[in-house]
């Protein structure tokens, strides 16, 4: 046992939930109110590349995160890194003469780097893809054999939406009725190549961090809000049949239509909540009335729009034609000032991610 290092390294990307999670039921296990569906982007835009070392000569484990050294105490890194642990097994490297037996694991430390290819100031979510990468690579490296909806169910124990993000194209995180969360699990709807006309634009209203997190948000809101619990028990599984209807059939209109409801009653139940919580600012509604205009015009949806916990909208297009013409629209009524790079530009408080 020298001085040895092993690695494994993955990439996963970030999900757009269209039928939002909001709401647990268990905090520890985070284990939602209702079930979710989401929309895996492409790894080459938003997505974390995580590497996991392991070394006799660690002596204790430790995660960076963009090059800074961030705290692995909470609950929810020892959480993911006690699962996987768990299922460890016999890893042998050939080439390096390394064999580290099943037992071993408990007792080596891992070195965890993890980088995000979009700002992480930029107010968008990145816990998802963060935990997502760092089960799968950790599973990778200590050789476990669990199949998907296994990680799932670690990853979401890291961040509830993070389970979405073990597969790619259209996910359900199916909320499950054990009291342990083992049926709490994510569920691919359809790969990535089924509906992959679809263009996903994030216009980046605001890069400050949110001021309530998710977490506390969701508490205040199942406390607080009847609406919230009118939602879960009747609103989404009605929505969800229908949201999986719209996708089998790549029904654009339904799914946008669908899509854009539920964001606005995420939104409702934050303000039905008490106290309000407003996550969506003036720029978040002047770019819902652009495209609510424009469908009305058109007398069909043609983009949706979705809001996470923060004012950015994620806008989703049905083609690349009409994505352009969104842009287009987009830079006619948040215009960029004289000789600004499109790539990446700023107006006022807004920016466009393509
Ligand atoms: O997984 P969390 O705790 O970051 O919560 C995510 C909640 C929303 O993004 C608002 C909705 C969702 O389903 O992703």
């Amino acid at each position: 046992q020298g001085g040895w290092v092993l690695t494994a390294t993955a990439r996963s990307p970030t999900n757009i939930a269209v039928i939002k999670y909001w709401g647990k039921r268990d905090e520890t296990l985070i284990l939602p109110v209702n079930d979710s569906i989401s929309v895996t982007l492409d790894p080459d835009h938003l997505s974390a590349t995580t590497t996991v070392a392991v070394s006799p000569s660690f002596d204790r484990d430790r995660m960076w995160l963009n090059g800074t050294e961030i705290s692995l105490s909470g609950g929810r890194f020892q959480n993911c890194l006690r699962e996987i642990r768990q299922r460890a097994r016999d890893v042998e490297n050939k080439e390096k003469g390394i064999h580290i037996r099943k037992e071993d694991w408990e007792k080596l430390h891992v070195h965890i780097a993890s980088y995000n290819n979009f700002p992480t100031a930029a107010g968008l979510a990145s816990s998802a893809a963060g935990f997502a990468c760092l089960v799968f690579t950790l599973a990778k490296l200590m050789n476990v054999s669990e199949d998907g909806a296994a990680l799932s169910s670690i990853a979401r124990q890291g961040s509830g939406s993070a389970c979405r993000s073990l597969y790619g194209g259209f996910v359900k995180w199916v909320k499950g009725e054990a009291a342990n969360g083992s049926d709490s699990i994510a569920v691919q709807l359809v790969d990535e190549s089924y509906w992959n006309d679809l263009v996903v634009i994030i216009a980046v209203v605001s890069s400050r961090q949110k001021e309530t997190s998710s977490t506390s948000g969701m508490r205040d809101s199942v406390v607080t809000s009847t609406l919230l619990q009118h939602r879960a028990e009747v609103i989404v599984p009605s929505r969800i049949l229908q949201m999986e209807e719209a996708i089998k059939n790549r029904n654009f209109g339904s799914f946008a239509r669908l899509t854009c409801a539920d964001s606005n009653q995420f939104h409702a139940v934050c303000l039905d909540t008490t106290p309000p919580i407003f996550y969506m600012n003036d720029t978040s509604h002047r770019v819902i009335n652009t495209v609510e205009r424009w469908s009305q015009f058109e007398g069909a949806p043609q983009v949706a729009y979705t809001f996470d916990a923060g004012p950015n909208a994620v806008l989703i297009a049905p083609s690349r034609e009409v994505a352009s013409l969104l842009l287009q629209r987009l830079l006619f009524f948040f215009p960029p000032p004289p000789d600004t790079k499109l790539e990446g530009y700023m107006v006022g408080d807004t920016s466009i991610l393509q």
